[in-house]
């Protein structure tokens, strides 16, 4: 049996990491019952190698939770609240809420990027096919016994005293390992003909068949046409997964074959799949990047404004990122042009405009932008920054008996500014600059020895960084993860080093 804090720990990213101990830890204080569930504990047990959004359920109220977060504190802060800016995966801020008293859930942006979601654990009644059931508060098992498929009806408990515990009361280990996807009850496509989409949608995604049972309920459920019973909310919520995954086009192209694209909306007939592709293209570069907005883009990019703020609002329920979605292009504009004037001339002031910019706008410059200058500008941005700022000497400065804090912080961002302007360009340099900034003297030089026998050739100085040798192909470099950019901060740099650095992995309602 598998030992899920363990997966846990190694297969979530860290930033996803973070917040399952964070919301573990808000539910706990408020002495409630708090699971990882649906996808996430699917994805886990599959093996899969990045796991999207995070689904849990509580046995009570999403609300104490969401109020326990919203409080202030240091590792969780709200935009614009006093203190340092968080500047790391330890660290994280709430940038979007969203509380749906229907459902009883709480949908949470946080600002690194994880999106979570925290429903009460339920009892699903259904009076009619496609309309929403009564809601009734549950426990765990009931909860699960609920849910659409037995792959997505397993939890894992994040309770202090049986965290990492699994529960799998319908047996959707035994699913995985058959790969097969098996809804838990004839009623399971009547009751949400949403589950229609959804099956074809996992079962394309993971390569799974539908098992026999489940297959004749899906046939009897098409067969009534069940698919053009899907609610408005349904059809938003279906999209918004599609434009998630890893090559929506491919999924778009699937349900255009079968005719069922326009039941999720009368404007999908024409869908601009080079768009689409292009930014597939993009995905494989930035694996850890979530690029549904990019995606939104492409699929409505051949739609008139008001056709686009209709599925924008259908779509896309945080209000920022609704505005974002629906201004990319336009903003796009401006940042160019900022990157193209004087306001631009060094790669420090590049810096400064692009760093507290969202990083979707950088990558839509990247999959979009025609101007050469632009894009170095971005690539350069994306690409060579992050090992600057991966190289800074934070442990040396530690070593020479500077303590983590602001002097620290202060001397690393000069560091990093003169790398990038070229002003420090080996490691001799860097560390010659070290010492002067943190006013520490060279080192006396060892009395002069015996001269042995001359190597053949001496050794050219090594360079701070070695992308300083050469140029390398920027597009082919890996990326850093998002986190490690997070705009507005001394680079690099985190306000107290006293937090190891976890070593990072592959990245419901
Ligand atoms: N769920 C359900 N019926 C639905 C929608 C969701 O039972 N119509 C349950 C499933 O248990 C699902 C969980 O809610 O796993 C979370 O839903 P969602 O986030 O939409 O999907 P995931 O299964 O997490 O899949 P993905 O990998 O696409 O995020």
């Amino acid at each position: 049996m598998s030992d899920y804090n363990f997966l846990m720990e190694s297969k979530l990213s860290p930033r996803q990491f973070r917040v399952v101990n964070l919301l573990a830890q808000a539910a706990s204080a408020e002495g409630l019952n708090f699971y990882l569930v649906g996808g996430a504990v699917r994805d886990l047990t599959y093996g899969q190698p990045i796991i999207r959004d995070l689904d849990f359920a509580v046995e009570g109220h999403p609300e104490k939770i969401l109020r326990h977060l919203q409080t202030p504190r240091p590792a969780v802060r709200r935009r614009g609240e006093p203190g340092p800016v968080p500047s790391h995966e330890d660290e994280v801020w709430l940038e979007e809420a969203r509380y749906d008293a229907r459902w009883v859930s709480a949908e949470i942006y946080f600002s690194s990027g994880v999106r979570a979601e925290v429903s009460q654990c339920r009892r699903e009644d259904y009076s009619q096919p496609g309309k929403p059931p009564e809601i009734v508060p549950a426990t765990i098992f009931e909860d699960l016994r609920r849910r659409d498929f037995a792959l997505n009806a397993m939890a894992v408990s994040l309770h202090p005293n049986s965290r990492g515990l699994l529960l799998d009361p319908t047996n959707g280990g035994g699913d995985i390992e058959r790969k097969e996807i098996r809804a838990l009850h004839s009623r399971s496509f009547i009751d949400d003909p949403s589950r229609i989409f959804r099956l074809v949608r996992l079962a394309q995604r993971l390569g799974f068949k539908p098992e026999e049972k489940t297959e004749n309920w899906l046939r009897s459920a098409l067969a009534q046409q069940l698919q053009n019973r899907l609610t408005p909310e349904q059809q938003g919520r279906e999209l918004e997964a599609i434009l998630r995954e890893e090559n929506p086009a491919r999924t778009l192209k699937l349900l255009a074959d079968r005719g069922w694209l326009t039941a999720l909306d009368r404007n999908l007939a024409r869908v601009r799949y080079e768009r689409l592709q292009k930014i597939h293209a993009l995905a494989q570069k930035f694996p850890e990047d979530d690029l549904f907005l990019l995606n939104f883009d492409a699929l409505v990019a051949g739609l008139s404004t008001g056709q686009r703020v209709r599925l924008a609002k259908k779509i896309i329920r945080f209000p920022g990122m609704l505005k974002l979605a629906l201004h990319l292009e336009r903003e796009a504009k401006k940042l160019s042009k900022h990157l193209l004037s004087s306001r631009a001339a060094s790669p420090s002031q590049v810096w400064k405009l692009l760093s507290p910019q969202p990083r979707i706008l950088l990558l839509y410059l990247l999959a979009y932008a025609s101007q050469s200058g632009v894009q170095n500008r971005i690539k350069h941005y994306l690409f060579k920054v992050p090992q600057i700022q991966a190289r800074l000497p934070r442990l040396e400065l530690q070593a020479l008996g500077v303590n983590p804090g602001p002097k620290m912080e202060e001397i690393l961002g000069r560091l990093f500014f003169d790398q990038l302007d070229g002003k420090i360009k080996t490691s001799q340099q860097l560390s010659k600059a070290m010492r002067s900034l943190a006013g520490i003297r060279e080192p006396t030089p060892l009395p002069p020895t015996r001269p042995r026998a001359k190597p053949k050739k001496s050794a050219p100085a090594t360079p701070a960084n070695p992308s300083d040798q050469h140029e390398t192909d920027q597009a082919d470099a890996r990326p850093t993860s998002r986190a490690s950019q997070k705009p507005g901060r001394p680079p690099g740099t985190r306000p107290h080093a006293a937090t190891p650095r976890r070593k990072k992995s592959p990245s419901a309602r």
